[in-house]
């Protein structure tokens, strides 16, 4: 979300211009949209709710409540994609593959507030580049799944389909899709970022005190001395630039902090879905950054058909069977006006798979002129299960892919603009590996993930070093 600098003026804030559109920008929303038509198109992961007419009534609530962005919020998200495009910012994504009802607390809530911007701090201390900080909270509540049905012991009852759905447990009450939480869900995410809001507004992004979003076990890590000699050199520059100009630099109490989540649950992603005044168009103010998962990214299908009518900043997940001329067409649907800022391309193929799948569509985006920013997501193609019946990450693998992004694009003439992680500010054991180098075998002591393995704080800081020293080594090479 966007936060007013310190150094304005109360009155100033009113009087600031909206950021207005991006030069070059066709129109998004043709004639024959609106945000209901991707109902008359094939729409998959949704899940059977037993009462259509309950749904309805749940939706008519949902059409009513405040928004959780606003468009001005999501327009400068744009503008910053689109620096990032140039080569001028990079992009840090990160949060819960999926969240929960229960874990809207405080605590989880700050502690992956914390470690984003511990990342975000190591970043643009190593890349000398500002930091676009979105987080996959506020609204990831919805999951696709392999299987509409899931069976154990011989009963079948519907996947999980994440909180804003039904509930994980194994039994019929708990999997039947319940529209009222639809308005749970709204109600949580509105939760959630009214807390990230407050906190960053109340200087707890201070980067005069980093201090404040130290875990409790940073002190224990084995990074933590390389982190600590980090924050002291921008200490040291924030104090020596301070001297120099004889002025506190008050820019530095805040960060801006953007939502995103996968936009699945189209009725209400729909139901979200407004024109503003002053702006042209619609938009999708659940979220500032809706993304389309790869299971759903299809030509012709409904969510599709909804995207491309909003003016939110797309993230578009790609996968191995993501075919060049597919995603130029899919890429001719969303973004005509071929719009800064508009289209992130995340690509997840797996560490054995990037280096033969990734060069062909970095070929077709350049060839046909394409202005898109290339994400990393180095998590879903890595996921397997381990012989004790665990679903996890190695982070051998991890570090491999994105290590082996940011060479390939740098190889083919492109540039690695951003991560796209699944992270948590918890002490799980969920994915192997790193610096700790968890086995197999510390997965149970702490697996809380219902859906995806998650990297912890320490390997989530460890990744953050990671980029920074491939990108000196890149640059070195060069
Ligand atoms: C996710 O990001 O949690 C997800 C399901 O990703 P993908 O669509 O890339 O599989
Ligand atoms: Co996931």
């Amino acid at each position: 979300m966007m936060v007013l600098r310190r150094t304005i003026e109360p009155a100033m804030h009113r009087l600031r211009p909206l950021p207005q559109p991006v030069a070059n920008s066709a129109p998004i929303a043709t004639a024959d949209w609106r945000p209901r038509t991707w109902r008359a198109f094939p729409a998959t992961q949704l899940p059977n709710w037993p009462d259509a007419q309950a749904l309805e009534d749940v939706l008519a609530e949902v059409r009513c409540l405040p928004p959780l962005v606003t468009s001005w919020e999501i327009l400068a998200l744009k503008q910053q994609l689109a620096q990032a495009q140039a080569g001028e910012r990079f992009l840090l994504q990160g949060g819960d593959c999926a969240e929960s009802f229960a874990d809207c607390t405080s605590a989880v809530i700050s502690n992956r507030l914390k470690v984003l911007l511990q990342m975000s701090l190591v970043l643009v201390h190593g890349l000398r580049e500002p930091v676009v900080r979105v987080g996959r909270f506020a609204g990831q509540y919805a999951k696709p799944r392999s299987a509409d049905l899931e069976t154990r012991d011989g009963v079948s009852l519907p996947s999980y389909r994440g909180d804003i759905v039904n509930a994980p447990e194994f039994d019929l009450a708990a999997r039947t899709p319940d529209p009222r939480r639809l308005v749970k869900a709204h109600a949580r995410s509105a939760m959630t970022i009214n807390f990230v809001r407050a906190l960053i507004d109340g200087g707890f992004a201070d980067l005069h005190h980093p201090e404040y979003w130290n875990l409790d076990w940073v002190g224990h890590s084995p990074l933590s001395e390389e982190y600590r000699r980090m924050v002291e050199a921008v200490a040291d520059a924030v104090r020596f630039t301070e001297t120099l100009s004889g002025e506190p630099l008050h820019n530095l109490s805040r960060a801006e902090f953007y939502t995103s989540h996968e936009a699945l649950l189209l009725p209400y992603e729909e139901a979200q879905t407004r024109q503003v005044p002053r702006q042209h168009g619609w938009f999708n103010l659940s979220t500032h950054f809706p993304w389309i998962g790869m299971r759903t990214a299809t030509l012709g299908g409904a969510h599709v058909e909804y995207l491309r009518g909003v003016r939110n900043p797309i993230g578009i997940k790609i996968g191995a069977d993501a075919k060049p001329e597919t995603l130029l067409r899919l890429l001719d649907v969303l973004d005509p006006g071929n719009e800064p800022g508009r289209i992130s391309l995340i690509h997840r193929f797996g560490a054995a798979r990037i280096g033969a799948l990734l060069p062909p569509l970095i070929a077709a985006v350049r060839g046909e002129g394409r202005r898109v920013l290339w994400v990393c997501d180095p998590m879903h193609g890595n996921t397997e299960s381990t012989s004790n019946g665990y679903k996890t990450r190695p982070f051998t693998a991890i570090r491999s892919e994105l290590e082996q992004a940011m060479e390939l694009h740098a190889a083919h003439g492109s540039h690695l603009g951003g991560v796209h992680l699944e992270l948590t500010g918890e002490n799980v054991t969920e994915c192997t590996g790193g610096a700790r180098e968890l086995t197999e075998s510390d997965l149970e002591r702490a697996y809380r993930s219902t859906v995806d393995p998650r990297l912890n704080y320490e390997q989530s800081l460890e990744l953050a070093m990671l980029i920074v020293r491939k990108r000196g080594e890149l640059l070195r090479e060069r």
